[in-house]
């Protein structure tokens, strides 16, 4: 009996097949001993193709890691779009430029060092974005979604990471602050008039998870 695990390689292998650049910038990122919480090819390249279906030209990415996603979302947005990424970590955030500099998309990706509640703020009254991905701290999510919404405008395509977390969502009294900030992330998306939402289960090498995505709306539309 096939594995989800079996279906991943399938998947993967059929739909994206070999990338040396990004086969180098995960390996990069592995040798330097960050955790493999990158979001899974299949995942990334759904990102990529979504940022591509909304047209967005302006990605703001919460969370870069070594910079595989971001490499992702630069392709997708094109040699005139710009993404924006913010990293806590400075040491993620060198090995995220280096792999950005290697996949030759370096010019078209701003890096941003800090913490999200700290980097946010600083990018209020630039051209908004059109597409926000989600994927730092998790118990900063309700933060991070609030200038998501700031910093987009009506159409903004919204995406959060890490929402289900092997089932662990559905359990209110869990002790686990990650889940938690997964679970008040949801809420957020479901009852802030800013948002409307929907999230997805996901099976993948990184296991059962799932990915919340929500448009931006004008809050004041009747
Ligand atoms: C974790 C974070 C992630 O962004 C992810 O995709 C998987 C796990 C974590 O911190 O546990
Ligand atoms: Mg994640």
């Amino acid at each position: 009996m096939p594995t989800p695990d079996d279906v991943d390689a399938f998947l993967t292998t059929v739909l994206i097949g070999d990338d040396p650049t990004l086969d180098a910038a995960l390996r990069a990122q592995h040798d330097a001993g960050l955790p493999a919480i990158e979001v899974a090819p299949v995942n990334a390249k759904f990102l990529h193709l979504l940022t591509r279906i909304a047209g967005a030209r302006r990605v703001l990415e919460v969370g870069t890691l070594g910079g595989y996603s971001t490499i992702w979302f630069a392709r997708a947005v094109g040699a005139g779009g710009v993404v924006v990424t913010i990293e806590a970590e400075p040491v993620n955030a060198e090995l995220a430029r280096a792999n950005l500099e290697r996949a030759g998309v370096s010019e078209r990706v701003e890096i941003r060092v800090g913490r999200g509640a700290d980097v946010l703020p600083g990018l209020d009254g630039g051209e908004p974005f059109d597409l926000v991905f989600i994927d730092a701290d998790k118990e900063s999510n309700t933060v991070y979604l609030d200038w998501a919404a700031r910093l987009g405008r009506p159409g903004t395509v919204v995406v959060l990471d890490n929402v289900v977390r092997a089932g662990e969502v559905a359990d209110a009294d869990t002790p686990d602050t990650k889940v938690q900030g997964a679970r008040r992330g949801v809420e957020m998306l479901g009852t802030d008039p800013r948002f409307d939402a929907t999230a997805l289960q996901t099976l993948d090498r990184k296991g059962w998870d799932g990915i919340a995505l929500a448009i931006v709306v004008d809050a004041a539309a009747p």
